[in-house]
Formats: structure tokens, sequence, C-alpha cells
């Protein structure tokens, strides 16, 4: 059996993993591990778009209370307050310990930080670097981290499963994709950061990589995964490629038009228009299609018109010059004189791996940050903005928590059991045959059709049901799966069987969540069940694994702010 030894690993390379190596390394000589199965730059987080929020100008009017009430109410009343209260309290610091690192902020002509308005907040709060600041952010934090040579990087190494044993954390199974070596990797702590899994969708803004093999993975491992049902539609994907167009495009004052030229949006947020929460913004774009108000797409990608001509070249030019790149590449238009096709595509997971206010999860030494994590900060409805900025925070905190923690954890765990390798091991490179009577990529498209169709804005009880009866139809045919690649190295052929192998797994955890929740709360939408039912579901769904599927239990929301109300924008 090989092994390699390191205090700390940081599983995920996106913006929550790199920000919680740079916390370790600056606040300690622990060894740590980053271990990413893309090259580090290849992170999804690279692809974020609009900006991240936080309360930069106080003396303008904006405020701690302000950015907590929009995130609250934004999240229909399911964030936990005393997680959103520390959250926005700790953004301006990192919004500046980025600017220490590096990063371009657009700036103000007065020099300060400049702010865009976006979707479901009552103030410009988002700083942004043009329209890459995923970029920009990632690449300020991995320039930080060329600093320390106590960080050590796993690129293209695809960890196959989480270790615990005697109730805490013994390693991760680890196939190098680059070479085909397959070894046990040690720590005394683990920090998952893996991003989420909206690749089980056939349209989404998600990168081809983002499949959700940390939440597979910690799940099938016994850690619970929480509020799994919430998955966010961002309003505007590119049709038809699913391409993220920033919903900055709209913050910078973009409209939302019909089939009659009608800016609809009056008609569902007179207040906040097109800058309403992204729930509110796709049910409205998919309410005006189906009422055959849209576009005609191919492939029943009807769409909606995102008109940017008023804002004029200039402003395009300079504050969204990616989303014009975009959609010339793409679709041959250049924003500057035509209207962007665009449609609600899957783009966040609310859910995740159970963690507390610290992000650390129920098994000692196992933390979770950023979008794999769920510390329940955006409950059932994310804004726009709180993304990349929990990253941030969860990723800064649960360095910090690793640190303290291993204080008193000198020594390594012992290591599991050879046998349990050598059975890992053959599960991953043995258990499929070469000639198998189901195609993994059909299997993918099987999957990624039924969440479009019934997992998707809108959601109906026996809608669920049948995607269920499908889902569970599809994971039965894993084992038969064929992978005619047998060799080690680069076997993208393997890789797939076992990223399909994960969505499937996560998307029965989705749909039965969805289906129990007989209530519509942000992003969940029954159409069976219309309404918000705080009587009955005010509070937390945690899945837990069985051999028979998941197992649902529920925990109370911390309220300690406001109690729920009707959200009106
Ligand atoms: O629209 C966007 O740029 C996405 C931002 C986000 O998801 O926070």
């Amino acid at each position: 059996m090989e092994v390699r030894s390191h205090d700390i690993i940081v599983l995920g390379s996106g913006l929550a993993g790199l920000r919680a190596a740079v916390e370790v390394a600056r606040h300690s000589d622990f060894d740590v591990a980053i271990v990413s199965k893309v090259q580090l730059m290849r992170s999804h987080s690279v692809c974020a778009e609009g900006g991240t929020g936080a309360v930069m100008h106080p003396e303008e009017g904006d405020s701690f209370e302000l950015h907590a009430w929009d995130t609250v109410k934004g999240s229909d009343f399911l964030a936990d307050q005393d997680v959103v209260w520390r959250f926005v309290q700790a953004m301006p610091r990192e919004i500046l310990l980025l600017e220490h690192w590096g990063i371009p902020w657009s700036r103000r002509p007065d020099g300060r930080i400049h702010q865009r308005p976006f979707g479901g907040h009552s103030f410009p709060r988002g700083c942004y670097a043009a329209d890459k600041t995923g970029f920009f952010e990632m690449h300020a934090l991995y320039d930080t981290l060329q600093k320390y040579a106590t960080v050590a990087r796993y690129d293209e190494c695809f960890v196959t499963s989480i270790i615990i044993e005697g109730g805490e954390f013994r390693g991760l199974t680890v196939w190098n994709l680059t070479n085909g070596e397959f070894f046990l990797l040690r720590g005394k702590a683990l920090i998952i950061a893996t991003g989420g899994a909206c690749r089980m969708y056939g349209f989404t803004t998600y990168s081809l990589t983002a499949t959700g093999d940390g939440l597979a993975m910690a799940y099938r491992a016994g850690l619970p995964l929480k509020d799994m049902e919430f998955v966010q539609f961002h309003p505007t994907g590119l049709v038809p490629s699913g391409i993220l167009i920033t919903e900055g495009a709209r913050g910078e004052g973009g409209y939302l038009v019909n089939n009659k030229g009608e800016r609809f949006m009056s008609q569902y947020a007179p207040s906040m228009m097109e800058i309403a929460p992204r729930d509110i913004v796709s049910r409205s774009m998919i309410t005006e299609i189906e009422a055959g108000r849209g576009f005609a797409g191919v492939d029943g990608l009807d769409y909606i018109h995102l008109d940017l001509r008023h804002l004029g070249a200039e402003r395009i030019y300079e504050r969204l010059p990616m989303i014009r790149e975009l959609a010339m590449k793409f679709n041959f238009i250049d924003p500057v004189f035509e209207p962007i096709p665009t449609r609600p595509a899957a783009h966040y997971f609310m859910g995740g791996i159970h963690t507390d206010i610290d992000g650390a999860t129920p098994i000692p030494g196992i933390w979770a940050a950023g979008e794999a994590a769920c510390v329940s900060l955006h409950g059932a409805n994310r804004l726009g903005l709180n993304s990349t900025a929990e990253c941030l925070v969860w990723g800064g905190i649960a360095g910090g928590e690793v640190v303290k923690f291993l204080a008193k954890q000198r020594s390594l765990p012992p290591p599991p059991s050879e046998g349990r390798f050598k059975e890992e091991e053959a599960r991953i490179f043995g258990r499929f045959p070469e000639k198998g009577e189901a195609d993994i990529y059909e299997v993918r498209r099987q999957l990624q059709r039924t969440m479009d169709k019934q997992v998707a804005v809108f959601r109906t009880g026996p809608e669920l049901e049948a995607a269920l009866d499908t889902i569970r139809e599809l994971k039965a045919s894993v084992p038969r799966l064929g992978v005619a690649d047998r060799g080690r190295v680069y076997n993208t052929n393997l890789l797939a069987a076992l990223e399909v192998e994960n969505l499937l797994d996560l998307a029965e955890v989705i749909i039965s969540g969805g289906l129990a929740r007989s209530e519509s709360r942000g992003a969940h939408a029954r159409r069976d069940y219309p309404h918000r039912d705080d009587a009955n579901w005010l509070k937390h769904t945690l899945a837990h694994h069985t051999s028979e599927g998941p197992r649902l239990e529920y925990i109370p929301v911390r309220i300690t702010l406001w109690q729920p109300v009707e959200r009106k924008y």
C-alpha cells in the first residue's frame, strides 16, 4: 500500500479550498496538501463572474443589518440567522484581504472599490473585477499560496473515498489520473471543498468537471447532507450552451423581455424588477415561456431576451467584456446590437454537507466549506454575490479551526487496514465490465433529461416520484456500466463512470428531500403545494445514507433576528 501523509488535507482547489489553505499557511507551519481532480486554476470557481457581496461603504447607507435582512428574506427564512450575522460581519475584511493579495477590483473614479447592484440586495453590494471576478479571486489566492513552502499540491488526483473509522477521519484513497498510481493519503484533518453537483442537469452553468464527487463520498462515508432539495436555477443561462450570463448584466441595468416586447418582471416583482432574487426571476421567466410569450429555441430550450443594448457600447466593453465575448463566440451575437437568448439554468446547490457554524461536520477531524458545505447561510434560495463570499469566509474559518484542532491533535490517527485499501482499489479498477450492457454516457444523458424535466424550476409530486423511479433504475444499472478503457492513466472512461455514480446518489437525495417537502419555499416550488408552510416545514432536512436510499430527519432553523414574514419584492 502506497502511503503519503500530511498534517492537513484540503480536498478541492476552488475558492473555499484555496482560502482555507492560505489561512492555515499564514497562521501555522502545518503541512497542507491540496488535492484536486483538475489542475488548480481549472477549478469551477474561475467561472464566477458577477461579484462578491460585502458592506463596504456604510457611510453611504449600507449596513450589516441590511445585508443580513436581504440574505434572510432571500433565503425564504430557512437560513440560520446566527450564521448570516457572522457572515455579513466577516465579509468586508475578506474583500480587503483579497485587495492586499493583489486582486484588481473594479474601481470608482475616487479610487475606492466599486460595487454593482445584484438580485435581492437592497444596496449595490457586489465588489467585482469586470465580469471575471472568480478568475481574479482565484488568481489572488493562487499567487498568495506561492509564498508558502508548506503547501503541497496533488493536481489531477481523483479521490475515490473518505475513510472514517472509529468515528474519526483516517484518510483518503486517491487515484492519480496522470500516472495511474493508487495511494492512501493520510492526514490529521480534512477540509472538504469540492463544490456542488449541478452537472446532473443538462442545461447548467457548471463546468463539466463539477460532479459533486466530494458530496457523494462524504454521504457514503456517513456524513449527513442538508437541505439538498434546494437547487438554484440562475435566470440567465445562455441558450443553448447554458454558459453563465452574469446577473451583473441585469445589475448594470439589463432588461428581460418577452416576445411581446414587454419587461414582464413588472408583473412579478414590481419594486426590484430584473434584480429580484433568482428563484422569483426564474419562475417568472418559465411562467412567461409556458404562457407562449417566450422565443422558440431548439430542443425545447425556449428562451427570453436579455437586452443590454440601451446600456451602450462603452459600458458593455468596460463592465461586461466577457459576456460580450461569450455571446459573440458561442452565439454570433454582439449584445451591443442584439439581445441575448437566455433561460434559467441549474446553477448552485444551497444544500451540502451538514456543518455547524464553524464549518465542522459531525465527524471529528472533518470540516467542509464553500458550496460543498451547508452551513445554512443560504437557506432555500441563495442571493447572488453570497457564494464566492461564503467560500472566502468559511474557507478562512475552517482553515483557522483546523489550526486550533491540530494544536491538540499531535499525531496522525492510525491508518486504515491494508484490506480496506485493497477492497477500494478493486472497487475502482475491477468492478466495471469491459463490455457492459449499460452505456455510461447514455445513463448520464438520461439522468440529465430527468432532472431537466422533472426536478426543475417548478416541481410536482407525481413528477418527482417518476424521477425517483428513473434514478433508481439508473442506479441499478451502475454495476453493468461498460468501461472499455482498462488502463489507469488518464482513463476518462472510468472517471465518467465514477462521476455518474456520484451524480446518481446525489440526485436520489435531492428528489427524496423534494418529494417529502410538501410546500413551496425558495427554489423548491411545488405546483401541488404552492405556499410556504412554516407550521410544518420551517426546518432543515438531513439525509443519511443507507443501502435502501436516503433516510431523512429534520432539525430546527435558528431564528435569532427576524420572524418569517411574507416575501414581497
Ligand atoms: O450571475 C453571476 O455572476 C453569478 C453570481 C453568483 O452566483 O453569485
